[in-house]
């Protein structure tokens, strides 16, 4: 959601701006603004729709010559997708660019706007008009932003600029995501690092209700007290051709088939000096200290939590339970009396899990999160983090980050089981079976063709962890390729579902799990013979003659991270049939970092 890139140097700022938000696209927008000062003057540039139309209107920038500016791109919340609408929003000295929601705005604006002419529908607007009375009354820019960091209620990121001092540009975070970008001879800000690192990879983190103010060789932050503190930087471990899509039409392709390789690099980065898979004690301890696990995610990472579930349960023998975040907030079950808590979050962003985070930490709880991103609030904020590994993760469409979250979660169970297993073996083999899927692409390609290409809708049937990658392949399929799909447990589906089944639609059966292998045949037989068209995908010794898709032995317990393969292929190539945006579904956001 919403993304923010600013720069101030010595270089024409508009082409880095540029730059910065086309690698802030993933996050998914509907708009896009810059907004370039020199000489006093501030000149705003707007597009709504694709960055690509805010480049051809500006000619990419090229021409213009301002060295300090700052750049937005819009997922809408407050207002449609308009120009008007668009960031930056500017009153008469300042102007800004925000990301997250400003829920008293209402408030806001009755008590200290009243009588104030608005150009748009956006809660955005009502800050700047505030800095601008504030700047009036408290005559010192810093003075009035910690007034402002008081006033405003919600999430949000800001990069402000001011027409009478073009020499520097103030960024404030709540709640919402921001870093600075340490340069030579210019400095930056953005949402995250790889908006970035192109130019530098020495970042310094901005905590909530922190301000930064930021030239062209200096970087202070300050609380909302405006008392200045003092930060170490640090550097980003981002490889800039990570960033890339390389020889790949997509960005999710190219993240299908790193897969085998982001298996092998987390039993590298979780491997000891013997060559043990390990977790840090302190995160074992905190667990073993407990007498229950919560895991808490959204979408996909929740899909995930359920493998990790069992894998815990199984391995650890530890009773384990995985909610929805923006369920488990108002609506929490009874906890047990010395609960552990474990967020699952790609990009350590989501604002539902960080609810969660906040109230449990409140309580008194302590918790772990497992994220891609270093750094990430969600990590910052809880007590331990375990890093996925995975490498960025660009396509909105998760892939590689969900396969990583089963493996690290398989990673932490064996770690806290009396008993191990030789997980370095069982995944090194997982990564090679993952490897002889993405030699067999086509397959996917054809399979899809035949039965997704016309598709209205499609449904995904298994038991037991097979049911689980049901439900992310039904995720899956539905945002990328806008198939209305339902992922079912096997045996569900004559309680009512198996009425939508008609002549042709299409069930997909997972079958990798020997104790329920003829439960979900006998399931298969009965879609079957009213009308469905049925692709089955096995694991090998199990499977039968007819499945379509037949997967390389794991041990079951593994069988989700290599069925997952044959699931985010088909997808693929579903939304690739039928002409969809890939990599940039509509309405959808990789950061979500609103409730
Ligand atoms: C779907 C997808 C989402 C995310 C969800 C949580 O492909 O990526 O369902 O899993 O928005 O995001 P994170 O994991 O960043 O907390």
């Amino acid at each position: 959601m919403c993304g923010i890139v600013g720069y101030i140097g010595d270089k024409n700022a508009a082409p880095i701006l540029l730059e910065g938000l086309s690698k802030l696209e993933y996050r998914g927008y509907d708009s896009a603004g810059i907004a370039v000062a020199e000489n006093g003057k501030v000149q705003l540039h707007k597009a709504v729709g694709k960055l690509e139309n805010l480049i051809k209107k500006t000619d990419g920038g090229k021409k213009m010559t301002e060295t300090i500016g700052i750049g937005h791109t819009r997922w809408a919340t407050h207002g449609k997708p308009t120009e008007n609408n668009a960031h930056p929003h500017a009153a008469n000295r300042f102007t800004l660019v925000h990301n997250g929601i400003i829920e008293n705005e209402a408030a806001l604006r009755k008590h200290y706007l009243e009588g104030v002419k608005f150009n748009s529908d956006t809660d955005t607007e009502v800050i700047v008009h505030l800095l601008e009375k504030f700047v009036k009354e408290d005559k010192d820019v810093k003075v009035a932003i910690a007034h402002i960091i008081g006033e405003l209620e919600g999430s949000f990121a800001l990069a402000i600029i001011d027409k009478e001092d073009m020499n520097t540009i103030y960024a404030v975070k709540n709640k919402s995501p921001l870093l600075v970008g340490k340069g030579d001879g210019f400095n930056m800000i953005g949402s995250d690092a790889m908006a970035m690192i192109a130019n530098t990879d020495t970042f310094y983190e901005i905590h909530d209700k922190e301000f930064a103010v930021i030239t062209r060789d200096s970087i202070e932050i300050f609380t909302s007290y405006a008392k200045k503190v003092e930060r170490d930087s640090f550097h980003a471990e981002i490889d800039v051709s990570d960033t890339e899509k390389g020889t790949y039409p997509h960005f999710m392709l190219k993240e299908i088939e790193e897969q085998p390789l982001v298996i092998r690099r987390i039993m590298q980065q979780y491997s000891d000096e013997d060559g043990n898979l390990v977790v840090d004690k302190d995160i074992i301890k905190d667990i073993k200290a407990s007498d229950r696990i919560y895991i808490i995610a959204c979408g996909t990472s929740y899909h995930a939590g359920l493998v990790g579930q069992t894998y815990i349960e199984q391995l650890a023998k530890i009773p384990t339970m995985s909610y929805i975040a923006s369920e488990f907030v108002h609506n929490m079950p009874l906890l047990s009396k010395k609960p552990f808590f474990i967020f699952i979050s790609q990009s350590g962003e989501t604002a539902d899990s960080r609810a969660v985070l906040v109230k449990v930490k409140e309580m008194g709880h302590k918790c772990l999160t497992i994220t891609n991103v270093k750094g990430s609030t969600l990590s910052r904020e809880a007590d331990h983090t375990m890093i996925l590994h995975a490498g960025p993760e660009i396509a909105v469409a998760s892939t590689k980050a969900y396969t990583a979250q089963m493996a690290v979660l398989a990673v932490l169970a064996n770690a806290l089981s009396d008993n191990p297993m030789n997980l370095k073996y069982e995944l090194a083999k997982t990564a090679t079976v993952m490897e002889s899927l993405c030699n067999n692409r086509e397959l996917f390609h054809e399979l899809s063709k035949e039965f997704f290409a016309t598709t209205r809708n499609c449904f995904y049937i298994g038991r037991s962890t097979d049911y689980y990658i049901c439900l992310e392949a039904a995720l899956k399929i539905k945002e990328i390729s806008y198939i209305q799909a339902e992922g079912f447990a096997a045996g569900e589906l004559k309680h009512g579902t198996i009425a939508l089944i008609e002549k042709d639609t299409p069930v997909v059966a997972f079958i990798t799990r020997e104790a329920v292998n003829l439960n979900t045949r006998s399931n298969i037989k009965e879609v079957r013979s009213r009308g469905a068209k049925v692709l089955t995908i096995s694991l090998k010794r199990i499977s039968a003659h007819s499945d379509q898709i037949v997967i390389g032995d794991v041990d079951e317990m593994f069988a989700p991270l290599v069925s997952a393969l044959p699931m985010q292929y088909l997808a693929y190539y579903a939304a690739l049939i039928r002409g969809c945006d890939i990599d940039k579904p509509r309405n959808l956001a990789k950061s979500v970092t609103v409730e």
